[in-house]
């Protein structure tokens, strides 16, 4: 499948995040040396930037296999049971959204993660007691938003914490060149470029957005991806000069048109547009913020003056 290959399968194909790769190679290097599992590690950052990829990245590169999951699927202490059952000497669990498990699970996994065990009650009322089972040494690599608070003490159990960081345009670039061969798809540079400015520092976006420009070209005849065309489908797209879209877009005229800008909270802002709180805080906020269309303040969210001569809206105080 396509979309899979556009994952790289190893630290060297991976494009951007390098002070992450540098030290991480060096985590892997050095657990492997000493034959030993490597520590757990936490993930965070906005969706998109490629975490999931670079857990399967540290499984393959430590040469071990690695079982997938998500926060919420694990509802039930069994659930967790039957992951950690399935695991090899020094295989990767992968956790994505890991801020969204139930907090009882959360702390059956503070044993697992220190001690390689987990405690299960068997029998009921009066004969319920605790049973110890052992487990294989494994790495935990969670995932999370820096929206998606992690208790205290489930972080202080990661040994390695990493903080993505949005992709430069440059990057971004190389990422879309090398998705555009992968379908094998031809592209210049400098439409490879203009998608990436237009990808919110995100190779997720990036390639979605590549991927809709390729149906414009193809449909059009073209024989390669250039400025032009990409100018065109882009607009089609409504995806603006700065990568913002509808959703962002309606954002910032919703602060502008019901609160003059702001301040605003966040779960006010998502009543009105009909988007969870969630979405608007890990996925639209820390882009816009990013660029500085949004500020921070004590009372609340407020759309800059940046963000208004973007929209060509005049800013009058009240
Ligand atoms: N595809 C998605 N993210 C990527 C990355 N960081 N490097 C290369 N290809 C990618």
């Amino acid at each position: 499948e396509a979309e899979l290959s556009l994952r790289p399968k190893r630290l060297n194909q991976y494009i951007g995040q390098e002070k992450i790769k540098q030290k991480v190679a060096i985590y892997i290097e050095a657990a492997k040396n000493r034959l030993e599992s490597l520590d757990h590690v936490l993930l965070y950052g906005p969706p998109g930037l490629g975490k999931t990829t670079l857990a399967t990245i540290i499984a393959n590169e430590l040469e071990v296999g690695i079982k997938t999951t998500t926060g919420p699927a694990i509802e039930r202490p069994g659930d967790l049971v039957a992951l950690l059952n399935e695991l090899q000497p020094g295989d990767v669990l992968f956790i994505d959204e890991i801020h969204r498990m139930p907090k009882s699970i959360e702390e059956m996994l503070y044993s697992a993660m220190e001690d390689f065990y987990i405690d299960i009650i068997v029998g009921q009322d009066a004969t319920a007691h605790p049973v110890r089972f052992p487990l294989p040494p494994f790495t935990l690599i969670g995932a999370t938003t820096k929206a998606g608070m992690l208790s205290a003490p489930l972080r202080a159990r990661f040994g390695i914490v990493e903080h993505m960081n949005y992709y430069t345009t440059k990057e971004l670039a190389q990422i879309i060149t090398r998705s555009a061969e992968v379908f094998s798809t031809s592209i210049n540079e400098q439409g490879a470029l203009e998608i990436a400015r237009r990808s919110r520092g995100t190779p997720r976006v990036a390639n979605r957005l590549l991927k809709r420009v390729r149906d414009f070209a193809q449909v059009a005849n073209k024989p390669e991806i250039d400025l032009e065309i990409v100018k065109y489908a882009l607009e089609m797209l409504h995806v603006d000069d700065q990568g913002l879209d509808e959703t962002d877009r309606k954002v910032l005229l919703t602060m502008i048109e019901l609160y003059n800008g702001g301040p605003v909270g966040l779960n006010t802002l998502a009543a009105n547009i009909g988007e969870e709180t969630e979405t608007i805080a890990d996925m639209i906020e820390p882009y816009l913020l990013q660029i500085g269309f949004i500020k921070r303040t004590a009372r609340g969210r407020m759309v800059t003056l940046s963000a208004y001569e973007h929209l060509h809206i005049s800013y009058e105080k009240n």
